[in-house]
């Protein structure tokens, strides 16, 4: 009777299981930092048939961790019998971008892989389903999932910027020789991508505008302008150059941050960026999968209302925005959306 209660399993499939940033995300999973200390999972292992044997291997490694919140791993190399009873999809599996490409060279090869998961969710996932997608462009594939889910509800399914959030704080708090504790109020705007908005105008160092902190370091808006943000921008291509590939165990640790956030709520006094189906705000057509600054609670994520958005801001915004209505736009010409518009 003194035992903690614990809540029922929940079914999380992870798709590109055996790639590298599946790698990366499961065992953390397994250890509780997706779904918090109190949820024991069962991992789903989505593969292609190539994969499958690697998957297993892994599924191995899982069993040999002998994590006491992991009640099971299942591997599958079909779609609709891996979101079969899920309740949390990391849509990971896509080929990433090697070096001299650009995202939208990623559009065709891997936009298919998205219809085909979108259906298999509304086939068979758990009423509670949420689904971050990972594998890029990866907030026109979440767009894509959601098109061909269209009985569950469109919010539950996100992109990940976690990951550019977290560059941005960390390179916020380099700059101002802060903690990174310190940091609150960064906003990633727009697409995963190069044309993506890092917004400081809201951001505070220790309790102070950072802007001010700055100032009084000697990096003005020239520098936010032309160093800060394509250094965060550009940090996926930096990575791609100095490691000789794209970005693992940051963006493993994103999409657990992601998840995590989602369903346990974001800290009381910040927010974070989490890529959601705009609901028109700040000029963002419906629909559209962009990164926003997001409060969750009780397992909902918010778009922060009621920032003033100064002009460089909307024009920045806009841009990327811009790039997110033509990926809309390749998509649909290549016959890729489902019935969900
Ligand atoms: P990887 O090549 O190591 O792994 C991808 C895995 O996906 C492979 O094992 C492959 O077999 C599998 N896969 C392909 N199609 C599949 C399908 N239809 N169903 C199930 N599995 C499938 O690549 P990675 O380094 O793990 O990167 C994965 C994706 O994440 C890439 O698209 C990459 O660009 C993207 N990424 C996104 C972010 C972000 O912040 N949003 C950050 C880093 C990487
Ligand atoms: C990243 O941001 O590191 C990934 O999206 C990889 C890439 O292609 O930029």
């Amino acid at each position: 009777p003194d035992a903690p209660r614990r809540s029922r399993p929940a079914t999380v499939t992870v798709t590109g299981a055996a790639g590298q940033i599946g790698y990366a995300t499961v065992f953390r999973a397994a250890a509780g930092d997706l779904l918090g200390p109190d949820t024991p999972i069962r991992l789903h292992l989505l593969e292609l048939p190539q994969a499958r044997r690697a998957a297993e291997g892994t599924a191995l490694e899982l069993q040999d961790g002998a994590f006491p919140l992991l009640e099971g791993v299942e591997v599958f190399d079909d779609a609709d019998a891996a979101f079969d009873g899920s309740s949390v999809g990391l849509l990971i599996g896509a080929r990433p971008r090697s070096q001299g490409m650009e995202r939208a060279d990623l559009l065709q090869a891997n936009a298919g892989i998205f219809s085909v998961q979108g259906r298999a969710v509304n086939r068979g996932a758990a009423e509670d389903f949420r689904a971050v997608v990972v594998g890029n462009p990866a907030n026109t594939n979440a767009y894509i999932a959601a098109s061909h889910a269209p009985d569950v509800p469109r919010e539950r399914f996100t992109a990940l910027t976690r990951l550019d959030h977290h560059r941005a704080v960390a390179q916020l708090a380099e700059a101002t020789g802060a903690r990174v504790a310190e940091i609150r109020g960064v906003a990633i705007w727009g697409n995963h991508s190069a044309s993506q908005y890092p917004d400081l105008t809201h951001a505070t160092v220790a309790g102070r505008p950072a802007l001010e902190v700055l100032a009084e370091r000697g990096l003005g808006l020239d520098w936010v302008d032309g160093t800060f943000i394509p250094r965060v921008a550009g940090r996926g291509a930096e990575i791609i150059d100095v490691r000789g590939g794209s970005s693992v165990a940051s963006a493993a640790h994103a999409a657990l941050s992601h998840v995590r956030d989602w369903v346990l709520g974001t800290p009381a006094d910040t927010w974070t960026s989490m890529a959601v189906p705009s609901d028109g705000s700040y000029g963002v057509p419906e629909g559209l999968v962009s990164s926003f600054p997001v409060v969750c609670r009780d397992g909902r994520a918010g778009i922060v209302p009621d920032l003033a958005l100064d002009e460089f801001s909307r024009t920045r915004l806009e841009r990327s925005v811009r790039e997110l209505e033509e990926e809309r736009e390749a998509v649909q010409r290549l016959g890729l959306l489902g019935p969900r518009r």
